[in-house]
């Protein structure tokens, strides 16, 4: 395999440059063909840089067409240029101004990194290191500039202009041009640099803050989606609010403005002042957006505003450190759902997609620490590892200080780092002063990859009434990490009595225990309660408190109990998930399950719906087995997906068939003729009604199709209709096909939709999918570039189609490669982030290991691949 450039970049070689540029003065004039962009940067040595020190620009794809310096221009000896440095051979040892200039063609940039268009828009996508593709620059995000950026561009094409920061001038340019100059005070790293430029409607509002200045919003979208925006921007005054009381942070410009464009590689960043989303995340109605819609747009307007001051005020050293910036703000967002609906159930919804997303990352060839120390690609690292665990870590962290405590190490963190680039041992620094600890073995939670298992067994003396839980903690070797450490883990736990109220104990000793915690810091502990009246069961790990693989060794039966007597929500949800599991690993291993314990089960699904204290959110969460892909990883080996798949169907029927009549009841009287509304109260009505839904469907319940075709028809908004359709897809009942295309058509007009669509097209786990997959990408209209479309389709067949993607006969892993490959040439970040759909390959069985080796390794020698996608794939086939 030929890969473009195959150097590794390590933390250890972590040097400051010699060269700081500390203002950046950007002219861009913008033609429909080409974007000319002169940059005056103003350079300063270090004090300690010594006469003749070269200055190393970075470049991607650059060509300079002219460069001096403090206005003269260079000799052709003075400085070496190619497409990915600019070198400047001897530059004075004092302050001076470098002056270059290169031309662009966005209109061809389909890597979408960089300036681009994206439908007519012009747009930046500059982090992590998409400003070199821009200008020459030092792009990394310890160098902090203030930045002011001049736009010339087509009054026609582009009558917006933005860019970072407050507009100081603008006007007529002549010729059917105009300027604008935004000037941005705060210095920042180049990766938050972003302009805009097109003809874009907008929503405006405003926002004040707690010390009384107006902030004026605004959303920039296409023409005609202006309504659509309104979500965003309530969601946006929201977090505003939320940042103010909950960390004491105010916005600090007179101006804050988000630009929804469709064509976008994630989700959405949190360029200064100027947020660009991708439109999935802005876009909100009730016939087009789903509740998860709403609430995903929620969610990340508020973790791009957040990053103002985890991610901006506060930025990263280098980009080892990324999880300083992400794991902080996605603890900070989730926070924040849990403050504005159900701490329980958002607490629930997340440990679920750690587990499906971050777990299985940590469990493959792709595993590396929250805070790696070596990248090939550093795009390669904005991962489930990065974002979710990052924000594990700072959870404990908070579940150790107590909130107060926490606190306490946050307001120094934004008192003594503002205005800095910094590091993961500058923050934890903050937390142990503030709290008078010793958090250096904390540190290992980000240094080392892997899951811990912990696993418990408790036994009770009744003579001597002592209690004793048996700990014992192990994490299994990673790629490069051969030996673990043990770690610091906050178990929250309680005790329950017989009667199901909480017990008491008098002393306890073998390791810490405060605040109904243990906190387990060595590999093995034997935790003895004393004073324990009766034999308890045992509540562990509530809430989630460590993300760890957990055994115990409680019975089904004990289970069952704390399902219905557990004060914590989190293990009432998590033992009805572990009582189906344990039925559907001893089905998948030849056993049949017993018929008592499928009743059992049953019966506890019943007592939750039925329950009038448990509110309906919860209850569409607690109402499900594990999911195929649970299941697969707690097997953990000689995985057969098609198997799992058809014993989980068995015992799906078999657990809900006889509750078909009380899932009939509750989907009846949970109808209601409101009209819609985003709310967590309805939302969590209309989950439950479509969990019940689907669970009819798919356990064949008499009546179960017509009841969905029948929603399907009559769905006033888009959470019920793709409820329907999802539930008769996934079962690919008789209509399904008429379904899917009726949905298709009738919503035609809306890209977004799509999405939906092709999901759910991708997503039937039955033969045939290929063909159809392979059918809409041939055809002549489908967006070839559009990352979200790409995604919709195929990521989701890679990632959620497992009976298909890892066919037996190899067909699902040829057609993803060969996906691979071509899009690669396209937008490699999208290729390469679909080809981490492989990660399970080494946990298959042996038919189904092999079939995809070779899918990767015909992938590997079938000619040059982007660094992003041949990073991957070299570390996927690592032994
Ligand atoms: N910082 C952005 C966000 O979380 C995401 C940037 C993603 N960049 C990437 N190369 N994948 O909020
Ligand atoms: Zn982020």
């Amino acid at each position: 395999m030929r890969t473009e450039t195959e150097h590794t970049i390590y933390l250890k070689d972590y040097a400051p440059s010699p060269y700081r540029i500390t203002a950046v003065d950007l002219d861009f004039k913008i033609t429909s063909e080409t974007t000319r962009v002169q940059a005056l940067l103003t350079v300063e040595p270090r004090e300690d840089t010594a006469p003749g020190t070269p200055l190393v620009l970075d470049g991607d794809e650059l060509s300079l067409s002219s460069i001096a310096i403090d206005g003269a221009p260079l000799m052709l000896s003075a400085y070496v240029a190619d497409s990915n440095s600019l070198t400047i051979t001897e530059p004075p040892l004092r302050r001076f101004v470098l002056e270059t200039e290169v031309v662009l063609r966005p209109e061809g940039n389909t890597s979408l990194m960089g300036l681009y268009r994206s439908g007519g828009t012009w747009c930046t996508q500059c982090e992590p290191e998409g400003f070199r593709r821009i200008t020459y620059y030092l792009d990394r995000p310890d160098n902090l500039a203030v930045f002011k950026a001049r736009m010339t561009a087509p009054l026609e094409l582009a009558p917006v202009l933005l860019a970072n920061g407050n507009l100081v001038d603008k006007g007529e340019a002549g010729d059917g041009m105009h300027y604008a100059v935004w000037e941005d005070p705060f210095p920042k790293p180049a990766y938050l640099f972003a302009l805009v430029a097109g003809d874009l409607g907008s929503i405006t509002d405003s926002f004040t803050t707690a010390s009384g200045r107006r902030v004026a919003l605004a959303i920039y979208c296409a023409h005609g989606k202006e309504e659509q925006c309104l979500w965003a921007m309530d969601s946006l005054k929201r977090s505003m609010a939320w940042d103010e009381r909950r960390f004491g942070r105010e916005y600090d410009l007179d101006i804050f403005n988000i630009v929804a464009v469709s064509d976008f590689n994630f989700g959405a960043m949190e360029n200064k002042g100027l947020n660009i989303f991708n439109d999935k995340l802005v876009f909100a109605q009730p016939e087009t957006a789903t509740d998860g819609d709403y609430e995903g747009i929620e969610r990340v307007i508020a973790h791009e505003y957040f990053h103002n001051w985890t991610g901006n005020r506060i930025t990263c050293r280098d980009w080892f450190q990324l999880c300083l910036k992400e794991g902080l703000t996605v603890y900070r967002d989730q926070e924040f759902t849990s403050d504005e609906r159900s701490r329980a159930v958002k607490r629930i919804s997340d440990v679920v997609t750690l587990r499906a997303a971050q777990f299985p990352e940590d469990g493959g060839p792709l595993a590396h620490p929250a805070r790696p120390d070596q990248y090939r690609e550093i795009n390669n690292f904005y991962t489930a590892t990065v974002y979710e665990k990052g924000a594990e870590i700072v959870r404990m962290l908070a579940t150790l200080l107590g909130e107060a405590g926490f606190r306490k190490g946050m307001d120094l963190y934004f008192e003594r780092h503002d205005g800095e680039a910094t590091t993961i041992e500058a923050f934890l620094a903050v937390f142990a002063e503030a709290n008078d600890i010793d958090l250096e073995q904390f540190k290992t939670w980000y240094l080392q990859a892997g899951t811990p298992r912990l696993v418990a067994e408790d036994s009770y003396d009744a003579a001597s009434q002592t209690y004793t839980i048996k700990l014992k903690q192990e994490t299994k070797p990673t790629p490069g990490q051969p030996t673990k450490q043990p770690l610091v883990l906050p178990i929250k736990f309680g005790l329950i009595g017989p009667n199901g109220s909480p017990m008491g104990w008098s002393g306890a000793s073998g390791a810490e225990v405060r605040d109904e915690m243990i906190i387990l810091d060595s590999a093995e502990a034997e935790v003895i309660f004393t004073g324990v009246a009766n034999k308890p069961v045992l509540s562990l790990l509530r809430g989630f408190s460590a993300p760890v693989n957990l055994d115990t060794n409680l019975t089904q039966e004990n289970r069952l109990f704390l399902a219905q007597h557990d004060s914590d929500p989190f293990n009432r949800w998590q033992s009805l998930q572990d009582v189906g599991m344990a039925l559907a690993l001893q089905a998948i291993g030849g056993k049949p399950w017993d018929d008592a314990a499928v009743k059992s089960l049953g019966g506890a699904f019943a007592d939750t719906l039925a329950s009038d204290t448990l509110d309906d959110a919860f209850k569409a969460l607690a109402l499900s087995l594990p999911a195929e892909s649970q299941i697969a990883r707690t097997i953990g080996r000689d995985v057969d997906p098609s198997r799992i798949h058809d014993v989980r169907d068995q015992l799906l029927a078999a657990v809900f068939g006889p509750l078909a009549m009380a899932m009939q009841d509750a989907y009846g009287r949970l109808d209601d003729d409101a009209p819609y509304a985003p709310d967590a109260a309805s939302n969590g009505r209309r989950a439950l009604r479509n969990k019940l839904l689907g669970l009819l469907v798919a356990s064949k319940a008499p009546g179960a199709e017509a009841l969905a075709a029948e929603q399907y028809a009559q769905a006033r908004n888009m959470t019920d209709r793709l409820a329907a359709l999802a539930a008769m897809a996934g079962a690919w009942t008789a209509d399904a096909p008429a379904l899917l295309a009726d949905f298709r058509s009738r919503f035609a007009a809306d890209p977004l939709v799509l999405d939906k669509w092709l999901a759910v097209t991708a997503s039937v786990p039955g033969d045939g999918v290929i063909d159809r997959i392979q059918a809409v990408l041939a055809e002549p209209s489908f967006p070839k570039a559009n990352p979200n479309r790409l995604r919709s389709l195929v990521a989701t067949f890679a990632m959620s189609n497992p009976t298909q993607f890892a066919r037996p006969d190899g067909a699902g892993f040829r057609f993803v490669a060969d996906f691979v490959r071509d899009i690669d040439l396209i937008n490699p970040q999208v290729a390469a982030r679909v080809l981490t759909g492989f990660r399970i390959w080494p946990m298959l069985e042996s038919g189904r290991r092999e079939a995809a080796k070779s899918a990767l390794s015909e992938l590997q020698s079938g000619g040059t691949l982007s660094r992003n996608t041949a990073d991957i794939l070299t570390r996927m086939l690592a032994e």
